[in-house]
């Protein structure tokens, strides 16, 4: 938390977006017992998931076990995660003449269908030190359509570019419908106990700068405007290295960045002004201990001990990741950055 308002802190702190996931034997075992689904919606076992990575890797921040497809139920989509296939949706957005189906929910609708995930995080608040805060999430406007439009994993996200040029105004309406509900679930993650959200744009690398800002920002900079006096954002997205500065626009406080870019120029180029957030590339948690140490040292070199810093990977842990380098990563954090960790 006061990393996230550029104040120094004893140490760096560290999470890892997919901190609790296939990498983790304790996750994969209680997965042969319940699809993902199911595991979502049952807030106790959210609970138990959530807490896997503070007591087996030491990590700072606990992220809520749930996934940004979740807010496209209650809107009426049809969601499945197929084994080996990913996620699907079933009764995608392929016409202008569809968004409009979207809107026909209302706002206790969309709480009501999403109360196991605002339970879940009163529990795991509940069972958490008090000293490790709870990160919610949602996906962003723009990842959502992606998905919505693509009708599952996004690809080179052909259909959904198509659909916002084609279609400029059903596209706005579709990016506005799916801003408030954000700032409606995001707002219900924090009174439930969440400190901080992180937005996930993970598509966002591929549209222009001109797009991105004509398209997608305004939609996306309204949802940390309706959460400014309230909680802390992180903007994450990857492929985001022409995008920085137009993210900087949203006003969010802390910007996360993929591997691609150069951390020390890119917080160099937005003068410093915001907190930062990564950038290991996850695939170094595949490789040796001494390249694990030497990547390392790289990220924290580039941070320079700069307040403001959260040490994070560029993206999500992958599912073959031996577990012992996580724990590895996040003991040398710890330890190359501050000396009274215990
Ligand atoms: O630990 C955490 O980071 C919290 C939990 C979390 C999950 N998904 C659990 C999950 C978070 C923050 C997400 C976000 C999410 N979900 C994103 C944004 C981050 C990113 O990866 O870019 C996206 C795009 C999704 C959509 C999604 N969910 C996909 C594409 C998939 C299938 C791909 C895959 O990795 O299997 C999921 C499933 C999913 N969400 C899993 C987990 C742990 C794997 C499901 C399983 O147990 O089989």
């Amino acid at each position: 938390m006061l990393a996230c308002e550029k104040l120094p802190c004893p140490y760096t702190p560290v999470w890892l977006m997919r901190q609790a996931g296939r990498f983790m034997p304790s996750y994969r075992a209680i997965r042969e017992r319940v699809g993902f689904l199911e595991l979502c919606k049952n807030s106790d076992l959210v609970t138990e998931v959530t807490l896997l990575p503070i007591q087996q890797l030491n990590v700072d921040a606990a992220i809520i076990f749930a996934d940004i497809l979740l807010l496209l139920e209650p809107l009426g989509i049809h969601l499945t995660f197929d084994k080996g296939a990913g996620p699907v949706i079933h009764n995608p957005i392929t016409s202008a003449k569809d968004v409009d189906r979207l809107f026909n929910v209302s706002t206790d609708h969309i709480i009501e269908k999403l109360s196991y995930v605002f339970a879940a995080i009163g529990k795991t608040r509940s069972a958490l030190n008090k000293h490790v805060p709870l990160i919610g999430f949602c996906g962003a406007p723009f990842t959502l359509a992606a998905y919505l439009i693509e009708g599952g994993s996004p690809g080179s996200l052909i259909a959904t570019k198509t659909f916002m040029y084609k279609f400029p105004d059903a596209w706005g309406k579709l990016m506005h419908l799916l801003a408030q509900a954000s700032i409606l679930y995001l707002s219900e993650q924090i009174k439930a106990g969440a400190q901080l959200v992180q937005i996930f744009d993970s598509w966002l690398g591929y549209l222009s700068p001109q797009d991105f800002a004509q398209y997608v920002l305004p939609y996306s900079k309204s949802i940390v405007t309706a959460l400014q006096n309230i909680a802390p954002v992180i903007y994450f997205g990857t492929g985001t290295g022409s995008l920085l500065p137009l993210i900087q626009k949203t006003d969010c406080k802390i910007i996360g960045m993929d591997w691609r870019v150069d951390l020390a120029l890119e917080w160099e180029r937005l003068g410093h002004k915001v907190a930062v957030q990564g950038n290991l590339d996850p695939v170094v948690l595949l490789g040796e201990k001494e390249d694990i140490l030497k990547q390392t040292r790289k990220v924290l070199a580039a941070a320079a001990g700069r307040p403001g810093h959260i040490f994070n990977l560029g993206h999500g842990v992958l599912p073959e990741t031996p577990i012992e380098n996580v724990q590895y990563l996040v003991e040398l954090v710890h330890e190359l950055t501050g000396s009274t960790v215990t």
